[in-house]
C-alpha cells in the first residue's frame, strides 16, 4: 500500500439472481465452478455500501455490518479476503477497518454475500491504490475469491460467470452480455416469504451436493443447453424464450440440492405455493411454451424472484397479493455494476 492517499475508499455493489446456477466448484479454495452461471444484476434497492480504511497502526481488521460489529465468522472471511489484497499489495501487515451497509436483510437468500464481497473487493483495492483493478475482468476474478456469485455483480445487466479452463483461476471471470439499459422493462418480483438467516451456509451446502449428490452429473449436462438458449433470449429480449429455462433451471438446482446426503432445502411452503401460482398464471395464456408471462427462480433461499415484463407485472402483484405468508413485496429493475461513492461510511 505504497499509495499514501488512497488509503480509504468506498464502493457501491448490487445484488444479483442467478438464473443459470452457480452451485458445485471444481476447485474449492479458487472458488472455481463446476459451470458457467449467468445473472441480473439488481437495481440500487439491493445494494451494499462499503468503506475500507487501511492503516499502518492498527493491530488487526475489524468489521461493522449494518451498525453491529461483525460475528467471529464474518470477521474471519472478511480478512481471509483482504489476505488476497495485501498479498497483491505486498503489505502484508498492514490491517483494514471495514464499515458496511447492505439496504436488505443480510443472509436470506437475497445476495448479500455476492453485494458484499464484490463491494469489499472495489473499495479494498482501490483504498490499497491498486490502479489496475479499475479493469473489470480482473476485479470480478479477485471478487470470486470472496464469494463466487460477487465475480457477476462486479457488473450491470445481464452477466455470464467463465469457468475457465485455468488451474490457477486466472481466466475465471465474469464478462458483461447486456447493459442494463438495453432491457428496460424486464422487471423481477421479489416475493420475500421470510428474512431469517439461512441454516446452512451456499459454500457448505454446494460442497456436499458435489459430493454426495447423484443427480449432479446428470444436471451438468442439462447446464450446457440451457445456456446456450439463455444468451440468444437475452440478446433477442425474448421473454417466453427465456421463462420457461428459468424455472427449469431453478428447480433443477434445489433437486439436486434434495438429492444430496443430508438433503439440503431452502424452499419452504409458501415457495412451492407461488412456484404453482406462476405456472397457473402462464397456463391461463395458453399452454404452449412460448406462452409465459412470468418465470419463477430461487437462490439458496425462500425467497421467490419472479421475472416478468412491465405489462405483467400487476399480474404479478395480484397473484402475491392473494397469498398468505408474504413478508413483503419488492420490484426490481435490472441494475448497474460497482461504483465509487465519494461519501464514506465513516
Ligand atoms: C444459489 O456465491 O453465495 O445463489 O461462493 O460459497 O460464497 P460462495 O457461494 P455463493 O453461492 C450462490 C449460489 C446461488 C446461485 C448463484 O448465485 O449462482
Amino acid at each position: 500500500m505504497g499509495e499514501r492517499k488512497a488509503m480509504k475508499a468506498s464502493a457501491a455493489a448490487n445484488a444479483n439472481i442467478a438464473i443459470i446456477k452457480y452451485w458445485g466448484r471444481r476447485n474449492d479454495a479458487l472458488r472455481i465452478p463446476t459451470n458457467n452461471s449467468i445473472s441480473f444484476t439488481m437495481d440500487d434497492q439491493l445494494q451494499t455500501v462499503t468503506t475500507v480504511e487501511f492503516s499502518k497502526t492498527l493491530h488487526a481488521d475489524s468489521l461493522v455490518l449494518n451498525g453491529r460489529p461483525g460475528t467471529k465468522t464474518e470477521l474471519a472471511r472478511v480478512s481471509n479476503f483482504l489476505d488476497n489484497v495485501r498479498a497483491i499489495s505486498g503489505k502484508r501487515r498492514v490491517h483494514a477497518n471495514v464499515v458496511s451497509k447492505n439496504s436488505f436483510p443480510t443472509a436470506a437468500g437475497l445476495a448479500s454475500s455476492a453485494s458484499g464481497f464484490a463491494a469489499l473487493a472495489a473499495a479494498a483495492t482501490k483504498a490499497a491504490g491498486l490502479g489496475r483493478y479499475k479493469d473489470k475482468k480482473q476485479l470480478s476474478a479477485l471478487a470470486r475469491l470472496g464469494s463466487g456469485s460477487a465475480s457477476r455483480s462486479i457488473y450491470g445487466g445481464a452477466v455470464e460467470w467463465l469457468t475457465g479452463k485455468r488451474k490457477d483461476g486466472s481466466d475465471c471471470y465474469a464478462v458483461q452480455l447486456s447493459p442494463p439499459e438495453r432491457w428496460k422493462d424486464l422487471r423481477n418480483v421479489i416475493a420475500i416469504t421470510s428474512s431469517k438467516e439461512k441454516r446452512i451456509s451456499s459454500t457448505d451446502a454446494m460442497a456436499r451436493t458435489v459430493r454426495t449428490s447423484e443427480m449432479f452429473k446428470c444436471r451438468l449436462e442439462s447446464v450446457e443447453s440451457r445456456l446456450r438458449i439463455v444468451r440468444k433470449a437475452i440478446l433477442e429480449r425474448d421473454f417466453a424464450a427465456l421463462a420457461p429455462t428459468i424455472m427449469q433451471e431453478s428447480d433443477s438446482m434445489h433437486a439436486v440440492m434434495l438429492d444430496s446426503w443430508p438433503p439440503i432445502t431452502y424452499l419452504n411452503g409458501i415457495s412451492l405455493e407461488i412456484m404453482h401460482k406462476v405456472v397457473e398464471l402462464n397456463e391461463s395464456y395458453g399452454h404452449g411454451q412460448r406462452n409465459a408471462v412470468a418465470a419463477y427462480t430461487f437462490d439458496a433461499g425462500p425467497n421467490a424472484h419472479i421475472y416478468t415484463t412491465a405489462k405483467y407485472e400487476r399480474q404479478v402483484q395480484k397473484l402475491l397479493a392473494e397469498m398468505e405468508g408474504i413478508e413483503k413485496v419488492l420490484v426490481c429493475r435490472v441494475g448497474e455494476g460497482v461504483r465509487y461513492p465519494r461519501k464514506h461510511l465513516f
